[in-house]
């Protein structure tokens, strides 16, 4: 098998149905493997689509030979996790200086898993915070984020649940200070 060209640019609002099916196969079928289907049903309540993330031009998309493959993003403002139909959230800005960068709304196409594409959305995330001034960034991994995020440098320093959904999902606060 050759290995896909990847290719990025940042989400356009034109890209939302796409962006939309692509998270729904990602949280169906990349979950399965760390959570039963309780728990995937009651994250969809607590991740997804974040239009704040595009508006900002902060969100990538990863093109695997052209095909949208991926999707990620960071954030300068509060919010640490969450789409857009999730409650809680905050577009207060963040201040570079004390604050970490947020990591958001990471997902790979089941087809295109293990092909680099959600290292390569952290490296360009850490590289748009740093030009912004952040030294640090931060996030909420799922189960099936945590091993990508290990592999990129992360540490993770809590663990809690989000019970919003209806059952318990397991969640876990990881940080990296950018160098
Ligand atoms: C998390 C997710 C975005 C990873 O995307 P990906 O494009 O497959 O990740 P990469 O190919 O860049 O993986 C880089 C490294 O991370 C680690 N890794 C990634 N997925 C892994 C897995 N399922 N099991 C073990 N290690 C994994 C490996 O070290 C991997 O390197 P390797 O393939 O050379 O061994 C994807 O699994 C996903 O869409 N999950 C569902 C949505 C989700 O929970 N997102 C996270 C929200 S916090």
């Amino acid at each position: 098998m050759t290995n896909a060209t990847l290719t990025h640019r940042l989400a356009q609002r034109d890209d939302l149905d796409a962006l939309k099916a692509l998270m729904d196969a990602a949280i169906s079928e990349n979950l399965k493997a760390f959570l039963d289907a309780d728990k995937i049903a009651s994250s969809r309540a607590i991740m997804g689509l974040d239009t704040q993330l595009i508006d900002d031009g902060t969100y990538f998309i990863v093109q695997a030979d052209g095909q949208m493959a991926g999707c990620g993003g960071w954030s300068r403002r509060a919010t640490m996790y969450g789409g857009d139909q999730t409650p809680g959230r905050s577009a207060a800005l963040l201040d570079p200086t004390k604050d970490a960068a947020r990591i958001r709304a990471m997902y790979t196409h089941p087809q295109h898993t293990r092909k680099g594409i959600g290292r390569l959305i952290i490296l360009l995330c850490e590289e748009a915070a740093k030009a912004e001034g952040f030294t640090k960034v931060e996030l909420v991994a799922t189960l099936s984020g945590e091993p990508l995020y290990r592999a990129c440098g992360f540490e993770a320093y809590e663990k809690f649940v989000d019970e919003r959904g209806g059952t318990a999902v397991p969640l876990l606060r990881m940080r990296k200070t950018l160098t």
